[in-house]
């Protein structure tokens, strides 16, 4: 009978002539895909860099991710989703966008429990930011990788100088659909509009709303100076936006691969720390520059943490796990309920 095939056949000349040829091109790299919310020189794309260039120096650059800014991959909240099946590789996206997915990680944006980069450091790099990361893995299947510091939410709007909470009544403010910030507005007297983070430049500039919240350095690379005239520097949440990544990607790597994703991940968690402490101020002064007028909350936000961690803390208990935990959390920071 003819056999089919034969492996003891010797080479050809031209067979041998095409694995000299294939040996000698240059291996291409395996590139990921990163869906970035923000813009351009957003806190998030600075982390992102700084997770490309790491994950390329210790792969001698076999492994690359490619950033898609402004959310053209889809809403951050679409991202997680995407993640979780695999159809997405990373994800560079708030915490709050997180939060519907997996409830646990609402504890670090329950109202006024992060009071300084310093702290949110200090609780997303321990133990607490180890157990929220094991919690989003079982609950979205995605994993936190890393973490950006974008600094406390302030508040824009185009319409009055907001000082106290009589002075926010009247105006429509968006916030992501995220239950935790929808009650502290309703805390504060007023109904906010929940919406997704890629529709809120448009909503602001045609005055579908009239202002939102989010860091000085989200304010600024969103250009939103050019809709928005008044700051009010609240100090609810301190905002974080992890890296993550598809769980399924995670785990089809060997343990080296994971080894160098997670420190890539720790680098880029580092530099981002950096990046706030030396860029917050100078962004500041340039949207004063820009024509927008800061101003503090009145009293020293009394009114504004009062209402909102009386009326929210306890309404999340639960879904953060329980009140011990929230106790626990405050404890680290040599605080409590
Ligand atoms: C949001 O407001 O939805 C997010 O904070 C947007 C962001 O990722 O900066």
């Amino acid at each position: 009978m003819k056999k089919l095939s034969n492996w003891k056949t010797p080479l050809t000349g031209l067979a041998i002539l095409t694995l000299i040829v294939t040996l000698a091109m240059p291996v291409s790299a395996k590139t990921w895909k990163v869906a970035v919310g923000d813009a351009a020189n957003s806190a998030q794309h600075e982390m992102g860099k700084k997770f490309a260039e790491a994950l390329e120096s210790k792969t001698d650059g076999k492994y690359k991710v490619n950033l898609f800014l402004n959310g053209q991959l889809g809403s951050e909240q679409d991202t997680v989703n995407d993640c979780s099946m695999g159809t997405l590789d990373f994800s560079l996206l708030a915490i709050n966008n997180i939060t519907p997915f997996s409830p646990t990680v609402g504890s670090l944006s329950l109202p006024y429990v992060i009071q300084s980069l310093e702290e949110a450091e200090q609780l997303t790099q321990g133990e607490v930011g180890k157990e929220l990361a094991a919690n989003t893995i079982r609950d979205a299947g995605v994993r936190i990788l890393g973490w950006t510091y974008t600094g406390f939410r302030v508040l824009t709007n185009s319409k009055r100088p907001v000082k106290t909470l009589e002075d926010l009544k009247g105006l429509v403010i968006r916030v992501p659909k995220n239950a935790i910030m929808i009650d502290s507005y309703k805390a504060w007297g007023i109904n906010p509009t929940p919406m997704a983070w890629s529709e809120t430049f448009t909503a602001l500039q045609q005055k579908v709303v009239d202002g939102q919240d989010n860091p000085f350095l989200t304010v600024h690379s969103m250009k939103f100076y050019e809709i928005q005239k008044y700051i009010t520097t609240i100090r609810y949440i301190f905002s974080l936006e992890p890296l993550i990544v598809s769980e399924g990607l995670f785990q089809d790597q060997s343990k080296e691969m994971q080894a160098i994703l997670i420190e890539a991940g720790k680098e880029a968690t580092l530099h981002s720390a950096a990046h706030l402490r030396a860029s917050e101020d100078a962004i500041k002064k340039d949207l004063v520059d820009k024509g927008m007028v800061i101003d503090e909350a009145a009293d020293g936000e009394k009114e504004w943490i009062e209402k909102a961690t009386k009326a929210v803390w306890p309404k999340y208990y639960d879904s953060i796990g329980g009140k011990d935990k929230l106790e626990k959390i405050l404890n680290t920071l040599g605080r409590s309920i």
